[in-house]
Formats: C-alpha cells, sequence, structure tokens
C-alpha cells in the first residue's frame, strides 16, 4: 500500500510551470483588490511560482493559465474561490505544492524535492511577508488558507505511535501560522482532513487498515480545533475558522449521480465523469463544493454563494 500510496499521489507535482503572458490589468476598482494566500498539498496546487507573472484579473492564479496545474481535472477549490466566489477582483498567492507534509521532519514526503507547508511558510517569509509593491496587503484585504494533513495522515496513520507522529504535527502546524500572524495576517480559513477513507485507493485496504484511518483523521481534525481555539487565544483579532471538509465530501459520495458519476467509487482523469480525478484526489465536483464551503464559512465581503 505505501509504494501504491508514493507512486499515485503526486505526479503532477514535478510537472513544468508554464507562465502566462503579462496582462495589464484593466480594473480601476484598486480599494475592491483582496488577497487570498494558500497553503497545502496536491488538494491545492495549482502550480503557481511567485516568481513567475503575478495574480491580475486576467489570471487571478498568476501562472501558469487557469485552471492552473492541478490534481482534480479543472479547477480545485483554490480556483474556485477566486474566480466563482468571489465578489471583487481576488488574488491568489497560492503556495500549495503536491506531496505536501506539515513538516518534512515529522512526515517524510514522496519525494525529497516537495515543498512542505514549512518550505511554504519560508516562501512566503522571504516575499509576501514584507508586503511588496507587487502585492500590497494588509491585514483587512487578505485571506489566509490552509488545507494541509491529507500527507501526514495518509503517510503515518499504521505506524505504532500515530497518535505521538499526528500531535506533533498539529502542534508543528500552529508554529507554522505565527509568522503569518507576526506579518499582519488576520483572517484565517482552515479546512480539515477530509474523508479519505472513502477514497478509491484506501478502500482497497483491510478494515484494521480502515479503522487505523479513520481514528488518524478523527484525532488530526479534533486537534486543529483545540489548537486553533489556543492560537485565537495567545494572538488577538484573529478572525479563523476551521471548514469540516466531510460535508462537501459527503454530500457528493452520498449522492454521486447528482454529480455527474456512475457511483462513489469510480475515478476519471477527465475530473467529470466520476467524483473521482485518480484513485486519491478528489475531481471538479467535490472540489467545487469544498470551495462551496469555504465561501459560506467565510461569507462577506470576500465570497458569495448565490
Ligand atoms: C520558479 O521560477 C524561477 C524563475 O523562473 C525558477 O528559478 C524556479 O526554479 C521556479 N520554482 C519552481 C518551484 O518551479
Ligand atoms: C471574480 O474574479 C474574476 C477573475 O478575476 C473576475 O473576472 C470577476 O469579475 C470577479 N467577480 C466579481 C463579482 O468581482
Ligand atoms: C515515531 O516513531 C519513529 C520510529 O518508528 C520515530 O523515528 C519518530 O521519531 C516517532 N515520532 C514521534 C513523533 O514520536
Ligand atoms: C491489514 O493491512 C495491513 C497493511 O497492509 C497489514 O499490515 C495487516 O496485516 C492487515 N491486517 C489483516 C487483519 O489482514
Ligand atoms: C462504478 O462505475 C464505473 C464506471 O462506470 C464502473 O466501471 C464500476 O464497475 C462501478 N463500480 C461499482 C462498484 O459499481
Amino acid at each position: 500500500m505505501l509504494l501504491l500510496l508514493t507512486t499515485t499521489l503526486f505526479s503532477l507535482a514535478g510537472a513544468a510551470v508554464i507562465q502566462s503572458p503579462t496582462v495589464k490589468s484593466e480594473d480601476c476598482s484598486i480599494s475592491a483588490t483582496r488577497y487570498f494566500i494558500s497553503f497545502g498539498d496536491s488538494y491545492s496546487q495549482t502550480g503557481f511560482n511567485i516568481s513567475g507573472t503575478h495574480p491580475s484579473a486576467a489570471n487571478p492564479l498568476g501562472n501558469p493559465d487557469l485552471p492552473g496545474w492541478t490534481a482534480s481535472g479543472g479547477l480545485d477549490w483554490v480556483g474556485f474561490m477566486v474566480t466563482e466566489y468571489n465578489t471583487s477582483l481576488l488574488l491568489s498567492y497560492n503556495l500549495a505544492y503536491g506531496g505536501a507534509t506539515t513538516d518534512a521532519d515529522l512526515v517524510t514526503p514522496y519525494a525529497p524535492t516537495v515543498l512542505s507547508f514549512e518550505d511554504q511558510v519560508n516562501e512566503f517569509t522571504a516575499s509576501l511577508a514584507s508586503k511588496p509593491d507587487w502585492a500590497p496587503w494588509t491585514a483587512e484585504t487578505t485571506l489566509i488558507g490552509v488545507w494541509i494533513g491529507v500527507n501526514d495522515v495518509g503517510n503515518s496513520f499504521y505506524l505504532s505511535n500515530a497518535t505521538e507522529v499526528i500531535d506533533a504535527v498539529v502542534t508543528r502546524y500552529f508554529e507554522l501560522l505565527q509568522p503569518l500572524y507576526d506579518a499582519g495576517a488576520r483572517e484565517f480559513v482552515l479546512l480539515s482532513v477530509p474523508p479519505t477513507d472513502k477514497s478509491p485507493l484506501m478502500l482497497e485496504n483491510n478494515d484494521t487498515s480502515e479503522t487505523q484511518l479513520r481514528g488518524a483523521i478523527k484525532l488530526y481534525n479534533d486537534l486543529l480545533g483545540r489548537h486553533l481555539d489556543n492560537f485565537k487565544s495567545r494572538n488577538s483579532g484573529v478572525e479563523a475558522r476551521i471548514v469540516d471538509t466531510s460535508v462537501p465530501f459527503n454530500q457528493a459520495i452520498d449522492n454521486p449521480t447528482k454529480y455527474g458519476a456512475p457511483n462513489s467509487t469510480c475515478y476519471n482523469a477527465d475530473g467529470t465523469s466520476c467524483l473521482w480525478f485518480n484513485d486519491y484526489h478528489p475531481g471538479v465536483a467535490i472540489q467545487n463544493l469544498v470551495a462551496k464551503a469555504v465561501a459560506q464559512a467565510v461569507g462577506a465581503p470576500w465570497f458569495a454563494t448565490t
């Protein structure tokens, strides 16, 4: 199972980044420009390179061209946030990287080249933290999104010390939010680990293994809630919410035909004829439902859902 995991997981991560041509923004409503800075793994990756073309109205993801290098077959939730649910120009700085764990010293990613959440935060510190001319974000105009943990849980749930590992991972997660707060970020949305036990890949496992995985996901998500309460009490002015991603996932999994799929377990790289893009990654419909849940949780002035 481990081999299967590491080989199927993030084959998209290494894909070359294609730069889109620079396009002058025609948008003069500068005051309505907002920023969405996100961190995560393949469930969120769009292949953005911060050294490439900056986000603009023409492509709010900056580079590569929409929908980006996603693992969904089309847009993923980050793309939906900034093209579908945004209520004004919302520029995306998406540092998510396929295969990412929170900290490679705690849970080893499938390849040493993978940029962990820790690496992504370092990238933020070296680029966006100073609020450069090309991204003059402020506390009021900026939302931070984090969806990580799928690989932390997926690469550790079977270990005898899985509880200790997950505990250390979530502790590290909140240490990594601190530089974002210290740079001035106040609005946060954190996405829980979804029910990956229902992915075609994990459904191949035996009952013991499935039970371990469900337990690890529950532990991770419980800890996320508890640590967020601490983070809020340590840092004044934080607006933060957790989106329970099991709701959008189960919405589709419990009613696949409503979302264009014959059943809840098939996968297809077109991203739309099955709920899953491959055996471990949700397709476009689930990603859109996740985005909608995020839009609902965060609400105005950022997002509208109708
Ligand atoms: C981003 O682009 C720069 C400049 O083109 C390049 O040196 C760097 O390797 C790229 N980073 C990634 C992660 O692809
Ligand atoms: C949402 O973002 C897209 C892409 O930048 C833009 O075309 C659209 O006008 C924005 N929506 C609103 C309501 O401003
Ligand atoms: C879990 O066990 C492994 C060895 O099996 C060890 O290397 C690692 O440090 C342990 N992690 C934690 C957080 O206890
Ligand atoms: C279940 O699967 C795991 C992982 O492949 C394996 O180590 C374990 O022995 C299996 N347990 C049973 C009861 O088959
Ligand atoms: C789900 O649908 C796919 C595609 O039509 C099919 O190949 C597969 O057998 C179906 N699975 C089940 C459990 O019915």
